[in-house]
């Protein structure tokens, strides 16, 4: 039986490795967690902004990684273990839509999408998810305990429309590459869950649908329609749900998908 007066979405001082913690939702996540009591390591190839550098000092560190390298992974898992420990949480958050410079492919066919633009696609949403349990999970599963959340998007889910090219350049679209990548985050989520419930590692995934950073009226419009809520959703919306994955209050959730999309795949 719970104490009435325990708080069972308590996060205060656990160690939460944050992959892509410098793009947009991953400053979101750390602002609210940090605020929170956790400690937030940030592992990502991009310095973060000097207001997160400036975050309340003991409570985040950035650890500069290529999460596509192996030794990169494992250095700064040593340096995180040195300075805080063994991790209580791992979230998968860094990705690519497309690689940079190639977003042209983004919307053009399928059959001259590159197989360069596939590759680095993967590497960094899918390998990287790979890489980041084969090395941080393992530690939690020999220390006993463990939180890992796997960010999917709904198109992980189903698949971004591709019936009308009109409709593929003025609606939300994703190259098949980041749509695979996704989709693969689901099963590496299932597997490890199976693999790692007796170590008490929980293993979920978040699947989140599109937020609202965009000034293209048409565009949101579009989006918007799809939507049983009827709009995209705000950068905050997803706090408390990774708030939830991470804490106790989710001590028998594993092998999960959390589908936040404001009904998006629902029909
Ligand atoms: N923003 C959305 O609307 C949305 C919707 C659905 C799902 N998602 C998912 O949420 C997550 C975060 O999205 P975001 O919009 O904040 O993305 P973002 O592009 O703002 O941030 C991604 C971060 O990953 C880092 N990164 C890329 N390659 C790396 C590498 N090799 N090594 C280390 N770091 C690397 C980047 O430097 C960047 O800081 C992604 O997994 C994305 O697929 C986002």
């Amino acid at each position: 039986m719970n104490n009435k007066s325990e708080n069972i979405f308590d996060v205060q001082g656990n160690v939460v490795i944050l992959t892509g913690g410098s793009g947009k939702l991953g400053s979101v996540y750390t602002n609210y967690l940090v605020d929170n009591g956790a400690i937030i390591c940030n592992f990502d190839i991009k310095k973060p902004s000097e207001e997160l550098l400036n975050l309340s000092g003991e409570n985040y560190s950035f650890f500069k990684t290529d999460l596509t390298k192996k030794e990169d992974i494992s250095k700064s898992l040593n340096q995180v273990i040195n300075q805080f420990g063994i991790p209580d949480a791992l979230i998968n958050n860094a990705a690519l839509d497309s690689p940079p410079g190639s977003e042209e492919n983004q919307n053009g066919a399928f059959e001259e999408y590159p197989e360069l633009s596939w590759d680095k696609v993967m590497e960094v949403n899918l390998k990287s998810v790979f890489l980041c349990c084969q090395i941080i999970g393992a530690e939690m599963a020999k220390n006993g305990a463990g939180s890992i959340i796997n960010i999917s998007s709904h198109y992980g889910v189903i698949s971004p429309d591709q019936r009308i090219y009109e409709y593929r350049k003025k609606v939300f679209n994703k190259p098949i590459s980041y749509s695979a990548s996704k989709s693969g985050i689901l099963n590496i989520t299932r597997y490890l869950s199976t693999y790692w419930g007796e170590r008490n590692v929980r293993v979920n995934t978040l699947t989140l649908g599109g937020v609202l950073d965009s000034q293209d009226k048409e565009f949101i419009e579009n989006y918007s329609s799809k939507v049983p809520l009827k709009r995209m959703a705000n950068e905050s919306e997803y706090n408390g749900a990774i708030q939830f994955l991470i804490s106790s209050a989710s001590s028998y959730i594993t092998g999960s998908n959390m589908i936040i999309d404001g009904g998006w795949t629902a029909w």
